[in-house]
């Protein structure tokens, strides 16, 4: 009786114990969440969930913010104006664009997103974007209908080095695989040379070639998992991995990510939990924060007020990582740094090694390519391995149909010899200096002509802040393609610059930014009442609810 009382309370205590332990643990937890809504993936997908779909349509398209009737007339006028332009400007190219949207769902996405929701019906129908182009001479860009564009798509952060560069690696490619083809299994010499270079480049001992940057990031988080035994993996807010599912937890994934844990970037309480929990196998670093920490890529569509902020605060980021890696290293926690897009853009090889770190992984893609699909993983040799020398038959299966195709090898070697010349080498010297000194004079441009703009970057990669509270900001993107400017469907969100573009043509570009900006100033869109972001936000909101009410 005695002993069983015993055991009751031991019970209870133990019960109260690991209740409290846990307890603590959530509570560490979620003090290493950020506040907003990139933090808080679960609720941000559950409140996607309530908005209801609404369009301004006809007047209130122009008259959404409320402006006087003056106001709204000379933006009715200048939408007229551009829609005329672009079907004048680009008929055949807006034809095919046309006639193959129906069949291509990628195209009715980025179609749809372009803007703002409640406007897209409207911009889609009168401001149609082209989705095709016929050639790429240097940084310019031309369409079916012989327009010319500056590029600054930059092919989703491919286009490093220009457009001419890319030919010349494909085309060399093409020259060295063509002896073998397109034979799979066995390797293209290329390859060797790949491996060399990487592991130089990475300081790690191993690499695996994968077809793109998504695949690659899969295999390192597979393999952390592999030899740690355990399951969670930590990302930070906002950031981009690629598309698999565990690395996109909430919105734009259909199922939760229970084994992903969205912590905050530059945290105190977030190396707490790292430095405390023993059921984390990796942290992915995506350099790319740096520009706008705790929040996903900027995008047009989600442009409802000018409350978009961007910078850099650089040397507090890589102290911050510094000390991120040391608390990975402690615990044993598998440190993958995505070097995806950054990687090459912000040095000439690993953002990681330029800025001090060593970490277990490096996940590579985009560029190194040359031109061509790719996505690599370098890492340490223990972590790279797929079996285990005394359980021989609990392997860990990597494999895939067109990894180390011989002319992705080709072209990937074509771009890493090309990294040794002295014309890329040039392209790098001063590079932070000179795209440093390129922001702060467009930001001089704008000031000058009154202009509510700025621009934020990162090396080459850049976005469009917008300074005054206003519901419109993401016309901007229509009046810089028809100033001859080629942005992806994220819109003025990311500007992407290749390393090719030159002092004379940066001054045409901010020209052509300046008068595009000038072009809708002039047309009204920016002449709302005044307003706080905050005061936009809550317009916004009252819409969406009145929107559910009317049964949405
Ligand atoms: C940092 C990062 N990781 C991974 C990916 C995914 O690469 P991919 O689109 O080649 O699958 C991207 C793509 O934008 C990226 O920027």
């Amino acid at each position: 009786m005695e002993k069983k009382t015993l055991a009751a309370v031991a019970g209870l205590v133990a019960g109260t114990l690991f209740a409290a332990t846990k307890g603590r643990e959530r509570l560490a937890l979620s003090r290493a969440k950020h506040p907003g809504p990139g933090g808080h993936v679960r609720m941000a997908k559950r409140i996607a969930g309530q908005i209801p779909y609404y369009a301004h349509v006809d007047e209130r398209f122009f008259r959404a913010d409320g402006c006087d009737a003056s106001v709204a007339a000379r933006r009715r006028a200048g939408f007229e104006r551009l829609a005329a332009l672009y079907a004048e400007r680009f008929p055949k190219t807006l034809a095919l664009t046309a006639e193959t949207r129906e069949g291509l769902s990628d195209l009715q996405f980025t179609g749809r997103y372009r803007v703002p929701f409640p406007f897209a019906a409207t911009v889609r129908q009168h401001l149609p974007v082209g989705a095709f182009m016929a050639r790429a001479d240097g940084a310019w860009l031309t369409d079916l209908d012989g327009n010319r564009f500056v590029d600054l798509t930059g092919s989703y952060g491919v286009n490093l080095f220009g457009n001419d560069f890319y030919k010349a690696t494909m085309r060399e490619a093409l020259d060295s695989a063509e002896p073998l083809g397109g034979v799979l299994g066995s390797y293209h010499p290329a390859v060797a040379d790949n491996v060399r270079r990487l592991q130089a480049l990475s300081g790690l001992d191993e690499v695996s070639f994968h077809m793109s940057g998504t695949e690659a990031v899969m295999q390192a988080v597979r393999l952390a998992r592999y030899h740690t035994g355990k399951r969670r993996l930590v990302r930070f807010a906002g950031a981009y991995h690629g598309w698999w599912g565990e690395v996109q937890p909430g919105i734009g994934n259909p199922v939760p990510a229970d084994h992903t844990l969205t912590l905050a970037d530059q945290s105190e309480q977030t190396l707490a939990v790292l430095g405390k929990r023993t059921d984390i196998a990796c942290v992915l670093v995506n350099p790319l924060q740096a520009l706008h920490p705790n929040r996903g890529a900027p995008s047009d569509s989600q442009l409802v007020d000018s409350a978009r902020t961007a910078g850099a605060d650089l040397p507090a980021y890589i102290a911050w990582l510094h000390r991120l890696a040391e608390t990975c290293r402690a615990n044993g926690i598998v440190l993958v740094f995505d070097e995806v897009f950054m990687g090459f853009r912000l040095a000439p090889g690993s953002v990681a090694r330029a800025w001090g770190i060593d970490p277990d992984m490096i996940v590579w893609g985009k560029t190194l390519g040359g031109g061509l699909p790719i996505g690599v993983l370098t890492g340490r040799a223990a972590l790279m391995k797929r079996w285990r020398d005394d359980r021989p038959v609990d392997i860990c299966f990597a494999r895939g149909t067109f990894n180390a195709h011989p002319y992705v090898m080709a072209a990937t070697d074509a771009f890493l010899r090309r990294l040794d010349s002295p014309e890329v080498a040039a392209l790098y010297d001063g590079m932070a200096e000179r795209w440093d000194a390129r922001a702060a004079r467009l930001n001089a441009l704008f000031a000058g002509n009154g202009l509510p703009l700025a621009v934020a970057h990162l090396a080459t990669v850049w976005t469009i802040l917008y300074t005054r509270p206003s519901r419109y900001n993401w016309m901007l993107q229509y009046y810089l393609r028809a100033e001859g400017l080629a942005l992806s469907w994220v819109g003025t969100g990311r500007l992407i610059f290749s390393l090719d573009i030159d002092d004379a043509l940066f001054e045409q570009i901010a020209a052509r930014i300046v008068a595009a900006a000038r072009a809708m100033l002039a047309d009204g869109w920016w002449d709302g009442p005044v307003a706080t972001n905050k005061q936009l936000k809550r317009q916004a909101l009252k819409e969406s609810i009145g929107a559910r009410l009317r049964g949405g």
